[in-house]
């Protein structure tokens, strides 16, 4: 069987020995990963992406070495017969025409089949979440165990639509080579600048305008004092109004009525300071400007910045990916079990290990377990040995939390990514609810504890006080702080580690 006198070249054979050699890859890899299920995370990236560009580059050396060839030939270089002509009657051209014709069919079949699948496997978690194990570690590490651990991440990422997945392959590339070449930074900023308006992708999932009703949290913390006194508090968290029929037009998700807007200029990129609000009530036009009165924005800044319109992610910034600081993941942990409470000062300890900077896992570990024996060896000599087992257990408990929230090689920790919900270890809500945003008219936007939830029962096992439902107790600091917690914020003491 003979081919066009110009195929007959270098470039071309090697173009046709790797095109064929990734093929038959493909064919073996392929068959590996359906029917033996081996090859791990890596086998996606291979079988729809490396060997399939081998095959393309393979396939396009043909043709190019074909080009040379035939100049070569032209310009008198090289002498042969004949210039190009296809005879069908000749058996060599026939042959020529057939390989090509089938080889071009087989290969479009492929290409459309790869394309599909490559489609499927970018869109993976496994793609995004482990393909650059350390660099999304923290990402998807938190992420199983957030409520969306079923919502695959480029539902949130990406979004739907052709140009949203064009765009992400885009920049994608681009996170390759920072990959490949140790350029990515660490932590991952965020704010996301080129996150998706939440309106095209948690909207696709949640109605805005659903209802939800009043929730009930129950949030159990562990003092830290030699008996790591429990300290519960359960409290009503006012998200819509008091009654269904009124939907949103009060309470917390007030602020994602279709009836209202509100926009905002931070000073600061991670969006921590808001130092501007507006309200608008779109029904009937009136608009409010809250501003700082401590610190606020001059004149020439507010016109040089465009606000942005707060939508879900100015409130649940960390849906999926949540890093809770130690005295939660702490807390979480004795309430588990996973750390014994009936180990006098556990917390306390455990808050003064978790206090230090850490570089890597292996040396957090390493000091989580050196530290906390050192503490009962030093302390409570006499019961290292009756409860050596209930260290060691709590030990690992410490180590498991920490692991789950806290990521030194990636420099992702609590400290790193604020959450917007709430107020005690990160401004949140008080941003702009801190009786300090003021309008022309006087009116404040509210730090009343009373505006966002009322607290139900509150106190130790053995004294807890309680109220019946529609009614609100007033807020008792765990410990005696005086009326401190009136008078500062909340984050001015929880931020820092006092233990
Ligand atoms: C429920 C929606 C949702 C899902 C699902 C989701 N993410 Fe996110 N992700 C977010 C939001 C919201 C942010 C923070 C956006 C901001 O503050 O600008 C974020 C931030 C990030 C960041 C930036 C660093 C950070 O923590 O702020 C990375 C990286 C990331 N996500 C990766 C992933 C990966 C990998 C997956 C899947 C394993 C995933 N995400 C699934 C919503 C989601
Ligand atoms: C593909 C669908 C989908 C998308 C997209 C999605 N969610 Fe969800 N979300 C869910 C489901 C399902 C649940 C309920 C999970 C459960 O409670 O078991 C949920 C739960 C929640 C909860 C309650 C969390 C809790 O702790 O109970 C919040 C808040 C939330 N989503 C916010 C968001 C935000 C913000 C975005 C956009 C960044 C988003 N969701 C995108 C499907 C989605
Ligand atoms: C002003 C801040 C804010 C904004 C804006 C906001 N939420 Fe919420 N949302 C909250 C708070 C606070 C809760 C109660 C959280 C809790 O108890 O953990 C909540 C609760 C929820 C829940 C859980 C309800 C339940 O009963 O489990 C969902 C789902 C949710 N929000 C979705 C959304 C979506 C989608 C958007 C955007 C369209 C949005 N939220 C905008 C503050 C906000
Ligand atoms: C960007 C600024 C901003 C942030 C951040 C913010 N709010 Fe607001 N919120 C406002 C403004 C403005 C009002 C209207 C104040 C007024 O005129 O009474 C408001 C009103 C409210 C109201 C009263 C709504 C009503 O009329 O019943 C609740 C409840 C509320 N916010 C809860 C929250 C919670 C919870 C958070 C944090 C998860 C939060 N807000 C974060 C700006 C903000
Ligand atoms: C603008 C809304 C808003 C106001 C005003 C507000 N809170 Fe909260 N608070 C929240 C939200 C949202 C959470 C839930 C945080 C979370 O989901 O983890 C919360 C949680 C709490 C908790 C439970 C925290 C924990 O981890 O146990 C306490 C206690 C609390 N608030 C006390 C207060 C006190 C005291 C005041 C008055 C000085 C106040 N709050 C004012 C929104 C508010
Ligand atoms: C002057 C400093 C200070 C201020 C301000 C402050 N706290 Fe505390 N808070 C503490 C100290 C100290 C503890 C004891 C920590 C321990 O024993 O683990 C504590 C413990 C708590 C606890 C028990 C949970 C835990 O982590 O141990 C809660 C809940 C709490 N504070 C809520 C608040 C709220 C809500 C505010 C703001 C309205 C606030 N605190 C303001 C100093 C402060």
């Amino acid at each position: 069987m003979k081919l066009p006198e110009s195929y007959y070249n270098r470039t071309s054979y090697i173009g046709t020995i790797i095109a064929a050699i990734s093929l038959l890859l493909m064919l073996f890899v392929f068959i590996i990963a359906t029917f033996f299920m081996a090859g791990g995370n890596y086998i996606g990236l291979l079988l729809y992406m490396v060997l399939p560009g081998l095959l393309v580059s393979g396939l396009l050396l043909i043709p190019i070495g074909m080009f040379f060839r035939r100049r070569r030939i032209s310009s008198g270089e090289e002498i042969i017969s004949h210039r190009v002509v296809i005879d069908l009657n000749n058996y060599k051209h026939r042959n020529a025409a057939l390989v090509f014709g089938v080889g071009t069919l087989i290969f479009l079949i492929l290409t459309s089949i790869g394309s599909y699948e490559a489609f499927h496997y970018t869109e993976s978690n496994q793609f995004c979440g482990t393909l650059c194990h350390q660099v999304m570690d923290p990402e998807y590490v938190t992420y199983q165990t957030s409520a969306h651990a079923r919502v695959k991440c480029v539902e949130c990422h990406v979004g739907p639509g052709a140009d949203f997945y064009a765009k992400s392959k885009l920049s994608g590339l681009y996170q390759v080579y920072a990959v490949l070449f140790n350029k990515y930074p660490r932590p991952i900023p965020t704010p996301i600048s080129s996150l998706r308006p939440a309106r095209e992708t948690c909207e696709q999932c949640h109605w805005p305008e659903k209802f939800y009703p009043n929730r009930i949290r129950n949030e159990r913390h562990y003092l830290a004092d030699s008996a790591n006194t429990q300290w519960d508090i359960i409290y009503r968290m006012k998200i819509g109004s008091s009654h269904s029929s009124q939907g949103i037009s009060e309470g917390i998700h007030w602020h994602i009525n279709s009836k209202v807007k509100i926009e905002y200029i931070e000073s600061t990129s991670d969006r921590e300071i808001i130092p501007w609000v507006k309200y608008i009530n779109l029904e009937s036009g009136d608009t409010l400007i809250y501003q700082n009165t401590e610190e606020p924005l001059d004149e020439e800044t507010i016109m040089a910045s465009t606000p942005r319109t707060m939508d879900c992610i100015d409130c649940h910034n960390r849906p999926s990916h949540k890093y809770l600081a130690p005295q939660d993941y702490i807390d979480h942990a004795i309430a588990k079990g996973e750390i014994s409470s009936d180990l006098p000062e556990i917390k306390t300890i455990a808050m003064q290990v978790l206090g230090e900077h850490f570089t890597s896992l292996d040396t957090a570990l390493m000091n989580i377990k050196a530290k906390v024996n050192e503490f009962y060896n030093e302390n409570y000599p006499e019961l290292v040995e009756a409860k050596q087992e209930l260290i060691n257990h709590s030990i690992e408990g410490i180590s498991s939390a920490f692991s789950h929230n806290e990521f030194p090689e990636m420099g992702a920790n609590w400290d790193k990514y604020p959450n917007h919900i709430g107020h005690m270890e990160y401004n949140g809500c008080f941003r702009c609810h801190d009786n300090m945003h003021v309008a022309d008219n006087g009116k404040t936007i509210s730090r009343d504890c009373n505006l966002c939830h009322t607290i139900l029962q509150q106190g130790t096992k053995d004294n807890m006080m309680a109220v019946a439902f529609s009614d609100s107790l007033e807020f008792k600091h765990p410990v005696d702080i005086d009326e401190a917690w009136k008078e500062y914020a909340c984050t001015e003491c929880h931020r820092q580690l006092f233990w």
